[in-house]
């Protein structure tokens, strides 16, 4: 008897159906057919044990299976659920008539509990777009899946629920959660708050400038200067996340199966601070079951990369083609796969080996070509994607033991805000710029161009400081984003210093 059951796969972040067709008949074989991985050849005795524990037994008969469309491959042991359902089917055991109405995932262990699965987010929207009865799934993953409106979806934990409900003898319970308040229950209380930064007033400004218009940003400084602790305040003065991007963000890490039991939506931006010891591949994605990497998890949030000259080369390479296209394509031989990659990126570094190269009162022991060198660890085409690149100098002792708070993150939080609501107003006509690092020549050309004085100033500085030709239309994009939080309608003298000002590492004659 041929019977149907339902899987899905994922693709980057979106899933496929995979249709599962049994057949038994007379004999005893057990086929798998329809381009299945190892993990899925082994699901049969996984499944054999799961319902043998249920108090169910499959006949002695021969079982054809086949997974469709054929041409896709189908990786892991998510299937062994709906491969179970489908085999028990097959034999009679269980109403036929509602199977092909449910998307069903789980992975099955040998006393039939069911273990949680990655992607469920994604495969929840694919059921609602075919408009299935519901979605059968682990417990674990329900409320990830339960974002979805208008799909009943049902958590479950042993596979004799499953085929008790399909026997017509048990309910089970769809798992509800209301999408909206959710995301509104945006945490505001961040674990790190610019109120506990002391002094380091231009470097917190610097951070807002970034905030404001989306521009990535270098901090060099000593041990010790608190770069890393004012990256880590970042997040507390970004934008609030929108609905669509919370969606976005939790479709990512639901593919990595990076979600808790407990979360169904993220709601603030993602902070990701990998290790510099982390692979190409976990940073960029990829792999042989391919997964999301470090990249795609800060997808509309920040990616801080603390002590940048100590990643591996290859590892910064791959950061190019994502801080340009906001996504990243990886191609293998076996398949080629798409994930979104828009993040802001926050590097940190100390200035020479020993880490005290222009330090106020610490002398620095390194030659100039060994600060050089330290540099130069750094790649050129990726230091001039980085639009903002400042200094840091430690806070003195009477800074630091200053009683008083800082200006709380809220606070700058709202010159953020009030900037980029003239961002949004300046590019809603245009498809894929939202912020100012974003800006196109044609749009620099069109809303960056500075007054005559302006230019005067910019073309003397060059001079002087000897900046990089590549440094010119970095300078303007901050400076557009400077004026902003002035509220000014052109690119003004005082904003084109400031920017300039932020071009450290670019001059000719840094380490000479
Ligand atoms: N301006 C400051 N206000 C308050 N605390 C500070 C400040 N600067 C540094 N600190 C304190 O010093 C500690 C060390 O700072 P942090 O780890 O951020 O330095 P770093 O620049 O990242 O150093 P390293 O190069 O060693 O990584 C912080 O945890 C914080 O307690
Ligand atoms: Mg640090």
């Amino acid at each position: 008897m041929l019977i149907k059951t339902f899987g899905a796969t994922v693709q980057g972040v979106d899933a496929t159906l995979i249709t599962i067709e049994v057949n038994s008949s007379r004999g005893c074989m057990f086929y798998l057919v329809g381009l299945p991985d190892s993990t899925i050849k082994e699901s049969h005795q996984r499944i054999l044990s799961a319902l043998d524990v249920s108090g169910y037994k499959l006949p002695t008969t021969q079982l054809i299976i086949n997974m469709a469309p054929a041409d896709l491959r189908k990786e892991g042991s998510a299937y062994d659920l709906p491969l179970a359902i489908g085999m028990l089917a097959s034999t009679k055991e269980i109403g036929l008539d509602k199977i092909e109405r449910y998307l069903i995932m789980g992975e099955l262990s040998l006393d039939g509990s069911i273990q949680p699965i990655k992607g469920a987010l994604p495969m929840a929207i694919k059921a609602r777009e075919l408009d299935l009865d519901g979605f059968i799934l682990p417990i674990q993953n329900a409320r990830e899946a339960a974002v979805v409106n208008k799909l009943k979806v049902y958590g479950v934990a042993h596979i004799k629920e499953v085929i008790e409900f399909f026997l017509g003898k048990r309910e089970l319970e769809n798992t509800v959660v209301d999408t909206r308040k959710e995301f509104y229950q945006q945490q505001s209380n961040f674990e790190y708050d610019f109120s506990q930064v002391k002094g380091q007033e231009s470097v917190k400004r610097a951070l807002e400038v970034a905030a404001a218009g989306g521009h990535n940003l270098i901090m060099v400084g000593p041990p010790g200067s608190g770069k890393s602790m004012m990256a880590k305040c970042l997040p507390s003065i970004l934008p609030p996340l929108s609905l669509g991007e919370s969606l976005e963000t939790t479709k990512i890490h639901s593919v990595a199966g990076k979600l808790t039991q407990n979360t169904s939506l993220i709601n603030t931006r993602p902070f990701r601070s990998p290790h510099h010891s982390i692979s190409t591949v976990a940073m960029a994605g990829g792999g042989m079951f391919p997964q999301p990497g470090e990249i795609s998890l800060a997808h509309h949030g920040v990616l801080f990369l603390d002590e940048l000259p100590e990643f591996t080369r290859n590892v910064l390479e791959v950061l190019r083609q994502p801080l340009e296209d906001r996504k990243i394509t990886i191609s293998r031989i076996r398949y080629s796969i798409e994930y979104p990659a828009s993040f802001m990126l926050i590097a940190s570094m100390n200035p020479c080996p020993c880490g005290f190269y222009n330090h106020p009162t610490k002398p620095c022991v390194c030659s100039s070509s060994q600060v050089q060198k330290y540099l130069n660890k750094v790649s050129g085409p990726l230091l001039d994607r980085i639009d903002i690149q400042i200094e840091i100098v430690p806070v003195s002792f009477d800074q630091i033991s200053d009683k008083r708070p800082a200006e709380p993150s809220s606070a700058i939080q709202e010159r953020v805000l009030k900037a980029r609501q003239i961002q949004t107003e300046r590019y809603k006509d245009e498809e894929s710029v939202f912020c100012n690092a974003q800006m196109t020549p044609k749009l620099l050309a069109k809303y960056a161009q500075p007054s005559e004085d302006g230019l005067a100033l910019l073309k003397s500085a060059m001079e002087k400081l000897n900046l990089s030709a590549r440094a010119y239309d970095r300078i303007l994009k901050v400076a557009r984003t400077i004026a902003d939080l002035d509220n000014e309608i052109t690119v003004e003298p005082e904003h084109l210093a400031e920017a300039i000002n932020y071009r450290n590492l670019d001059r000719d004659n840094w380490a000479k």
